[in-house]
Formats: C-alpha cells, sequence, structure tokens
C-alpha cells in the first residue's frame, strides 16, 4: 500500500477529483494548505532578502494498493497541470509517494488491502 500526497494549486482541485473519478479512483481526502516551492530568484525588497510568500494550496491524499499507484499518479498529473495538457506550468504542483504500512477500516476492522 501507498500513500498518494499531491499539492495542487486549489482552482485545479475540481480537474483533479474528475480525473480521478473518471479513473475509478473514488477516495479522497483533501485539506487546505499554504507552501512554497523552489524560488527561481531571491527576492530582494529595499536591500533585504524578503522570504517568499506563503500559497494557500491543496493537499489531496489518496490511499492506495500498490497497482492502483501508477493510475492514480496519472491522474492527478492530467488534473492538475493547469495550462497546456502537455507542458504544465511553474507551480503546477507535486505529488510525493509514501509506504503505507496499515490501514485499518472502523467498521468492519478489516485490515491492509481489504480495508483500503
Ligand atoms: N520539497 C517540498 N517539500 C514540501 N512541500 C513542497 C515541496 N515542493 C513543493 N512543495 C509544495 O508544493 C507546492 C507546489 O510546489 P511547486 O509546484 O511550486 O514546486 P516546484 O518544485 O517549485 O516546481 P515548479 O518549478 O514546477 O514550480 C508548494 O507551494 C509547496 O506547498
Ligand atoms: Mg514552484
Amino acid at each position: 500500500m501507498k500513500l498518494i500526497t499531491a499539492i495542487i494549486r486549489s482552482y485545479q482541485l475540481d480537474q483533479v477529483r474528475e480525473s480521478l473519478i473518471a479513473a475509478g479512483i473514488t477516495r479522497i481526502t483533501v485539506s487546505r494548505v499554504s507552501g512554497h516551492g523552489a524560488q527561481k530568484r531571491e527576492e530582494v525588497y529595499r536591500g533585504k532578502k524578503v522570504i517568499p510568500s506563503l500559497i494557500p494550496k491543496m493537499r489531496v491524499e489518496i490511499a492506495v494498493n500498490d497497482e492502483f499507484v501508477d493510475t492514480t499518479v496519472n491522474a492527478i498529473i492530467e488534473g492538475a497541470k493547469s495550462v497546456s495538457e502537455v507542458e504544465g506550468e511553474i507551480g503546477d504542483g507535486k505529488i510525493f509517494i509514501t509506504p503505507l504500512e496499515e490501514c485499518i477500516r472502523i467498521r468492519t476492522g478489516e485490515k491492509g488491502s481489504n480495508a483500503i
């Protein structure tokens, strides 16, 4: 099992959700977060270095069995690109994949791939 965490542009959320649902991925957790990625240039204001502003983003979390990782990642990428389907833009976001040790459905006590 893997936990897929994507940080995306807030206004791309519906498009990402549509893309995931179309790919058969129907379980999701979403939260409002803020952050910044790589700064391409150092910002200086009146001779002082200025730290980058935090930009509101959406964090999308999806826990999947290993065989669904590629489908999920591809659907997120497809939905999260802000301009062209081919190229994408700076700030379109990032996807992190982490090993997921366990998953338990509270209602039934099922564990692992049956519970996910
Ligand atoms: N290494 C990281 N660790 C934690 N959060 C990150 C990291 N990289 C990106 N993020 C989060 O993802 C959001 C989107 O990142 P962003 O797409 O700007 O990444 P980037 O590396 O700067 O790539 P790009 O050059 O396409 O902008 C950031 O605002 C931040 O919240
Ligand atoms: Mg960036």
